[in-house]
């Protein structure tokens, strides 16, 4: 296990003047979710979580940096081919957590320029996606800077940066399932960054598709940065917390099981879960909308009738992820399209990777 100062590199940098980095990042749908967070630290969760990695659902991030010739630093963020200056804060506060580990920042002005295949803030992860191609761009920084640099540090220290941009980003830098948090049965997990799956997974879990309905394409009236902190004061937490700890050691026995009908009901109570704790909050707030509650009963009566694996789980939003094992594409994707599309604003074919 690695002790935070870890990812202070003491190593000798190269100097560089300036260049451009790229990398792109997907999303990711959590299983167990990440919700609440240890008061009076940074970026700590209140349990541990499990997400897959999401193929085609991504953003790519180019980094353009330039040494300061005054001195005063410029950070510049484009979204889409636009100036962005509402989302400067975020990305300053970002960097401010950063600067002790990665010193060399404060030597560089930097241009960001961004964009998503997909709505951000609507319920599917975009800080996740974000965060983690920012970070990972930042690493590429420090690549360039020490040359010895490792490959699995390189991952680790990417997954340590975008936690402290966002908590679920940390889960982005690995593909397949990946844990973040410490939780006892699960080894080497911590809560300073995420670490893959490390045990075997039956075979149909390793096939599953993720098919995305975007109900509402808005902008979050409520940012999962706040939901979390409404978990202090939460009557539930308790209880929420203990089942979180008590779904991750029944996850663990399904992966390894192949159940995929245990996998779909456990995965629905934590994404319900999430929400009625959401709406027990103080202040209380409903993130689910009309037709997101259409398609859960849809999803139900479809199961009842067809027998065939067809599972929801939702963000802190109004999207609703299906997830069903590929050999039940055909009939089911048919199924979402036929029966669902009229609840949804875009349908994103996604899988977990
Ligand atoms: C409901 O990672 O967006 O998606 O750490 O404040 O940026 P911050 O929160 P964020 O929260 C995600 C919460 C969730 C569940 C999950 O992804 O585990």
């Amino acid at each position: 296990m690695f002790e935070k100062k870890f990812f202070f590199n003491t190593k000798k940098y190269s100097i560089i003047s300036n260049g451009v980095v790229t990398k792109k990042s997907p999303s990711n749908i959590a299983l167990i979710k990440y919700w609440g967070k240890k008061q009076n630290k940074i970026q700590i969760p209140l349990n541990s979580s499990m997400s897959y990695t999401l193929g085609e659902v991504y953003t790519v991030t180019r980094l353009s940096f330039s040494m300061i010739e005054r001195k005063k630093r410029s950070i510049k963020l484009f979204f889409s081919g636009k100036e962005k200056k509402s989302f400067l804060p975020k990305i300053l506060k970002f960097f401010h957590r950063i600067s002790f580990y990665c010193s060399y920042l404060q030597y560089f002005n930097f241009v960001i320029e961004t964009y998503n295949n997909f709505p951000h803030s609507s319920g599917i992860a975009s800080s996740a996606s974000s965060m983690s191609a920012l970070s990972l761009c930042i690493m590429e920084i420090e690549k360039k800077l020490v040359s010895s640099l490792k490959e699995d540090f390189f991952l680790k220290k990417a997954s340590f940066l975008s936690r402290l941009g966002s908590g679920s980003a940390c889960r982005s830098i690995y593909p397949g399932l990946v844990v973040w948090g410490y939780h006892k049965s699960i080894k080497n997990s911590n809560n300073l960054y995420a670490i893959p799956y490390p045990y075997k997974v039956h075979p149909i879990f390793t096939k599953i598709l993720d098919t995305i309905l975007v109900i509402d394409e808005t902008p979050k009236k409520i940012l999962s940065s706040t939901g979390h902190q409404f978990m202090s004061n939460n009557p539930y937490a308790k209880s929420r917390l203990k089942c979180a700890h008590k779904n991750m050691n029944r996850l663990i026995s399904i992966l390894k099981m192949g159940d995929f009908k245990e996998f779909g009901k456990l995965i629905e109570h934590e994404a319900l879960t999430l929400h009625a704790m959401i709406m027990t909050s103080d202040p209380y707030f409903l993130c689910m909308k009309p037709n997101t509650i259409n398609v859960l009963y849809k999803v139900w009566d479809f199961r009842k009738q067809s027998k065939k694996n067809l599972y929801f789980t939702l963000d802190a939003g109004a999207n609703v992820h299906l997830l069903y094992p590929i050999k039940e594409k055909k009939f089911i994707l048919k199924w979402i399209y036929s029966e669902l599309f009229s609840f949804c604003k875009k349908i994103i074919e996604s899988f977990c990777q």
